[in-house]
Formats: C-alpha cells, sequence, structure tokens
C-alpha cells in the first residue's frame, strides 16, 4: 500500500487484514509497555497534515495516530498561511512539503487534489504516501474504513457486516462519507442498502451506477418511519450546507429525517445508529445514552483505524503482530 487516494486500493482481504491489525494495535496500546514500544516503531518519520478544509476529527485522530507510532507531525491547516498566497502552485506546494516529510495527508474543498497529489509524487525523485482525508464532495476514503471497523465490531457475534441491512440517511447527494461506504459495500456479501433522503438531496446517479454494476442491491425512500424496523444499521449524516450554491439547504424539511426518542422505538434491539459527525439536529442528544448509539466509538475507532493504515502503509503490520504476540 502506499497512496490512499480513493477505496479502489482495498478489497475484501485487505480491510480484514486493516480491521485485524486495528483491534491489535488497540490492544497493545493498552499497556504504557506497549504503547512505548509501539511509538519507537516509525519514530524517524515525519507527517505533514495539510487540511485547507475545516476538520475536527479526521484532523485530531490522524495527529494522535501518527503519534501512536512514534511519528513526528507538522500541519498547514489555512491555505492562506502557506505559499500559495505569494502564487506558488498547488503542485509546487506538494512538492515541497515532500521535501521535509515521509507522508502527506490531505483534506481540500474541493474533489481531486488528492489525486493530484499522488500523480505528481509518480514524477519526482522522492515520493512520499499520500493520504486523502476528505475530497470535496467525492471521496473520504478513510472514513469508510473507520466505518466499516465499526460496523464489523458491531456485528461481531452475528457474521459481521456480510448479509446486514444497511440504512445511509440524510444529504447523500453531497455526503463524501457515504458515497465512499457505498463504495466498500460491494466487498461484503449478501449487503442490502437502503438509502433515505429528503428530495433532491438522493444519491447521485454515479454511486447508483456503480452499485448497480457490482451487483449491490439498493432501494431509495423518502420514508425513514416504515424503513427503520428492517435495518440492522442506520448510518445518519447531516445536511453539508458548506456545499450549497443557491441557499438550497434552508429549503429542506429535516423532520421527517431524524433520529429521536420515538425513532428508537422502531429500531431493533440488535441495531446499531452510527454518524461521521459532527451532527447537526438529524439525531436527538437524548439518543447518546441509547446502548445503539454508536458514534462516539466510531470517532474513536477512527484514531485506532488511521493508526493502521498508517502502519500498513509504512509497512510495521509484522512488527504490531509480533508486539500483539507478546500480549496474548
Ligand atoms: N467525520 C469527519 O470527517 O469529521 P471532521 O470533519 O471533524 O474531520
Amino acid at each position: 500500500m502506499f497512496h490512499v487516494v480513493d477505496t479502489t486500493i482495498f478489497d475484501r482481504p485487505l480491510l480484514d487484514d486493516l480491521c485485524e491489525l486495528t483491534t491489535l494495535v488497540r490492544t497493545v496500546a493498552k499497556s504504557p509497555e506497549g504503547a512505548r514500544q509501539l511509538q519507537q516503531l516509525a519514530s524517524t518519520k515525519r507527517a505533514m497534515l495539510y487540511f485547507t478544509q475545516p476538520s475536527t476529527r479526521t484532523f485530531l485522530s490522524m495527529n494522535n495516530a501518527c503519534h501512536v507510532l512514534g511519528i513526528r507531525t507538522s500541519e498547514i491547516r489555512n491555505a492562506s498561511v502557506s505559499s500559495e498566497v505569494k502564487g506558488e502552485t498547488f503542485e509546487d506546494s506538494i512538492r515541497t512539503f515532500s521535501s521535509y516529510v515521509d507522508l502527506i495527508v490531505m483534506r481540500t474543498p474541493d474533489s481531486g487534489y488528492a489525486a493530484r497529489a499522488a500523480a505528481l509524487m509518480g514524477s519526482i525523485p522522492r515520493p512520499v504516501p499520500i493520504v486523502n482525508a476528505g475530497s470535496g464532495k467525492d471521496q473520504h476514503p478513510t472514513q469508510a474504513l473507520l466505518d466499516i471497523y465499526t460496523l464489523e465490531r458491531s456485528f461481531e457475534d452475528s457474521g459481521g457486516i456480510d448479509g446486514k441491512i444497511i440504512g445511509m440517511m440524510g444529504d447523500l447527494k453531497r455526503g463524501r462519507t457515504v458515497r465512499s461506504l457505498s463504495r466498500l459495500m460491494r466487498h461484503y456479501e449478501g449487503v442490502r442498502v437502503v438509502f433515505i433522503a429528503p428530495d433532491k438531496f438522493e444519491m447521485e446517479p454515479d454511486i447508483k451506477a456503480f452499485m448497480a454494476e457490482h451487483g449491490i442491491p439498493f432501494v431509495e425512500t423518502g420514508r425513514l418511519h416504515e424503513t427503520l424496523p428492517t435495518l440492522d444499521a442506520i448510518y445518519v449524516t447531516r445536511i453539508q450546507f458548506e456545499h450549497d450554491v443557491d441557499n438550497e439547504s434552508s429549503g429542506v424539511n429535516l423532520a421527517p429525517f431524524t433520529i429521536g426518542t420515538h425513532e428508537l422505538g422502531l429500531l431493533k434491539k440488535t441495531a446499531v445508529i452510527m454518524h461521521p459527525l459532527p451532527r447537526g439536529p438529524e439525531i436527538a442528544v437524548a439518543v447518546d445514552q441509547d446502548p445503539r448509539a454508536m458514534y462516539w466509538r466510531q470517532e474513536r475507532n477512527g484514531m485506532w483505524m488511521r493508526v493502521a493504515l498508517i502502519a500498513k502503509i509504512f509497512d510495521l503490520d509484522q512488527e504490531i503482530r509480533e508486539l500483539a504476540s507478546h500480549i496474548s
């Protein structure tokens, strides 16, 4: 594994491997000695976090995932404080970052930039891996990984993700998390997907075509209450108003696409509620107390999955398995 630009690099064995590695890392990290040993694994490496679009979870979990492995980090979180304001091109900026670090993790307001950075690496003498930490409305591959891990852990006593019915709700049109997660569903047997969205915020045709092409059954509906009792997981997303071009978010009636205490009564006892966060009004705070609410664990899983991913990029998985074998 080198660049992580989109979900196409993942197949089922790699997804299973990353999930296993994530669990091993968190097991090793539980003891102070294990945590110290993890910090030795990549202590000569440096990473650049280049986030020109706001982020809390992805930035902090990537930063801390690097630190778990002893990787030192530097950051630019606003293009206005980089030499891009002096007219330096995106490509020259990325090449400059690569002069100083061994890994570039990047988030951009528009799609395509991580792919451009990865393409650039193919033409310079010291290429470093590029990890896409969210690209416009299009892709959020590391979020999809932590979502897969959370689903697999949630269903570890009932056969994992295979055979489950997964609902995805909210602004599916502009939600990069659901777009990336939908693509990964092709690697799970017997999964069915239900897209639940307000009018004008339905899943885009490219993802539906992808699902049809890969034989992933899906249906679309605007009726949450009828759908909830059938679901094993409901993945809720917020309205992505930052992508508005004509204030279109202001007209949406979100009430029928909200999880509150009434909706909890319609959901299976074994179902889970997920959300990439941050949340808006689409999940009531009261839902946090319900054992099926998985989103806070999901965001913590994100750090451990990102440790596993970075370890895999730097070919450290055998060392982690070795450390884990001394614990068990
Ligand atoms: N889920 C997610 O990407 O959150 P942030 O925007 O806070 O990074």
